[in-house]
């Protein structure tokens, strides 16, 4: 049951007020109405300069009224706490669930990067090996060329030695036939 009413002065609205809970709820004693605020509401409307408006809410009696209140019982508290409650341990979970989920990501991509490093390195430590042993095997390889080419060469200074010992022992012999002559 809501009524509205307009008044100009908020001690005739109280009279008003009165006379009207006094006509409607002819067995509810105003005085426990009046201090129970579930059974009346007095919402202030609007203030203006020349006067207050304000919405009178009954509803002692009518059952299907109490909708409209926007007071809940204390049973429904309970219930949306307990939901509250739920929905926390819910949030909380997921919460943990992400935060597993990255650590587990993390840690994977930590561990395909160590692999990535020590793949590099092995790739590396493979081509510093591999460059040292080309250079040995330059090195081995120039020493080699080295001593063939000294080796060749001593093989030609004897062989000049040889023809020079010749021609000195021609020459010799020569010579010698030269001075019996
Ligand atoms: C490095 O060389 C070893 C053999 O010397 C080979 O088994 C390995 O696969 C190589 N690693 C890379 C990354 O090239
Ligand atoms: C040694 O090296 C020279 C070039 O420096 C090359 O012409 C020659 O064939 C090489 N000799 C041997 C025995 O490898």
């Amino acid at each position: 049951m809501i009524k509205s009413m307009l008044v100009t002065k908020p001690l005739h609205f109280l009279i008003l007020l009165y006379v009207f809970i006094w006509q409607v709820c002819d067995t509810v004693e105003v005085g426990s109405a009046m201090a129970s605020s579930g059974d009346i509401q007095v919402k202030e409307l609007d203030k203006r300069a020349s006067g207050q408006a304000f919405e009178v809410i009954l509803s002692p009696t009518a059952p299907d009224a109490k909708g409209e209140f926007p007071l809940s019982t204390p049973k429904k508290k309970e219930v949306s706490l307990d939901e509250i409650q739920k929905k926390l341990e819910a949030a909380e979970e997921r919460r943990k669930n992400h935060e597993a989920e990255v650590l587990k990501h993390l840690a994977e991509k930590r561990e395909h990067e160590k692999e990535v490093l020590q793949k590099a390195m092995e790739e590396n430590n493979n081509f510093s090996k591999m460059a040292e042993e080309k250079l040995n095997q330059k090195m081995e390889a120039n020493k080699e060329n080295r001593t063939a080419r000294m080796a060749a060469l001593n093989e030609k200074f004897k062989e000049k030695d040889k023809k020079l010992e010749e021609v000195r022992k021609n020459k010799e012999t020569k010579d010698g036939a030269e001075g019996e002559n």
